[in-house]
């Protein structure tokens, strides 16, 4: 390595304001690698975290939790990659973890190899997004929330929803274009989703048979929902948006006994839960860091090479800034404000401030 110094995009203090500045390459741990960043994509948390001081609560601080790029150096104890290997992973928002710097540490476990033919820039955008639908949908550890489905990697994982109605709200959203690929891979149908028509043909492609125009009315929207369900009961549905209106869309197209998955704040009042106990709702936590999430998180990176590589995955669609990690805070501004179904991605190794 030439250097022991990096790069790295600094949050100092709580809800204070990013700085490019550098920072120790760190080591790995027995069971870590050190990879040289590549390609980082940009989520939603990173400007929620900045804007409201949520989930870290040690600075300075090193975001970033989408990243690709290149085995640099192993921990004493990995067997499973080596120096050179072209892997993606989930970040985590601890100084080290963090996508947005030049290095960065991750559990070898944590980890998938790109498959030949996959640019740093497609699979960066995966790894949050997908993490966010299996550990909501797939998850078993007792105390995650979850709907607790058979996950695909179990062979009746792909026979048990055959023929059973999905409703993904918000289908254009990373999260959503990965839950409608494991409903898809899950054989749930139909795939009912809701997005701007322009993105009908996308997700269309993805696996969802229906795209309903997401700024209908609520009744227009449950009326179409229960058309095409046509009497099958909805009971499963993931909200990949979870604001106020499409949390109750989801919530009252849900059928007795179904489970909502939401990404977000709870917008159900108890009032309304309580008209229909049977409904459950899930608010997902994607980090396959805790330890409730780590073992669901361990299978799923398992399966993400293979995923890719048979078509059943597809990454999103891709606008890469330039500038490196100076790009981001600008960039996150462009993803609060709402993206159109594509992923901003960064590559830290050509910071210039
Ligand atoms: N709980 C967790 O651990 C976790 C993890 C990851 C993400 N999240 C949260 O999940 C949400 C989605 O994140 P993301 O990264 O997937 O978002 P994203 O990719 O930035 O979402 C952008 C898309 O959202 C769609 N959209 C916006 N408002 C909508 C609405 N009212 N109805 C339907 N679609 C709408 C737009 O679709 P059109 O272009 O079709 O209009 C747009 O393309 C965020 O709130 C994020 O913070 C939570």
């Amino acid at each position: 390595m030439a250097s022991l110094t990096q790069k790295a995009l600094i949050l100092p203090a709580k809800q204070g304001k990013f700085v490019v500045g550098s920072t120790i390459i760190p080591s790995p741990g027995p069971q870590e690698v050190l990879v040289r960043v590549e390609s980082a994509a940009l989520n939603p948390v990173e400007w929620k975290i900045q804007a409201y001081g949520v989930f870290v609560s040690s600075y300075p601080a090193v975001l970033g939790t989408d990243g690709a790029g290149i085995v640099e150096d192993i921990g004493s104890d990995v067997t499973t990659l080596a120096k050179g290997d072209r892997i993606f992973w989930q970040g985590f928002f601890e100084p080290q973890y963090g996508t947005f710097q030049q290095y960065a540490l991750v559990p070898a476990e944590l980890t998938a190899k790109i498959p030949s033919g996959f640019s740093f820039d497609e699979v960066a955008t995966l790894p949050v997004a997908i993490a966010t639908a299996v550990l909501g949908m797939y998850n078993h550890h007792p105390s995650f929330k979850s709907a607790h489905f058979i996950p695909p990697w179990e062979e009746s994982g792909l026979t048990a929803y055959a023929g059973k109605p999905a409703l993904i709200m918000g289908g254009a959203s990373s999260v959503g274009q990965s839950v409608i690929q494991l409903a898809r891979l899950a054989k749930f149908s139909p795939i009912i989703t809701t997005a701007s028509p322009r993105n009908a043909p996308l997700l269309t492609s993805l696996g969802a048979t229906h795209v309903l125009d997401r700024h209908l009315s609520h009744s227009d929207l449950l009326f179409q929902i229960a058309s095409i369900t046509a009497g099958t009961a909805l009971t499963f549905a993931y909200d990949a948006i979870a604001d106020p209106d499409t949390q109750h869309v989801a919530f009252d197209a849900l059928a007795s006994g179904g489970t909502l998955i939401i990404t977000w704040d709870k917008a159900i009042s108890a009032a309304e839960q309580m008209a229909d106990e049977s409904k459950t709702i899930v608010e997902v936590f994607a980090s396959v860091y805790v330890p409730e999430g780590r073992e669901t998180g361990v299978a799923m990176f398992k399966h993400l090479s293979g995923w890719l590589e048979s078509g059943a995955l597809k990454s999103n669609n891709v606008e890469v800034l330039p500038g490196g990690l100076s790009a981001i805070p600008a960039g996150l501004e462009r993803v609060r404000k709402g993206l159109n179904a594509t992923k901003l991605v960064v590559h830290p190794q050509e910071t210039t401030g």
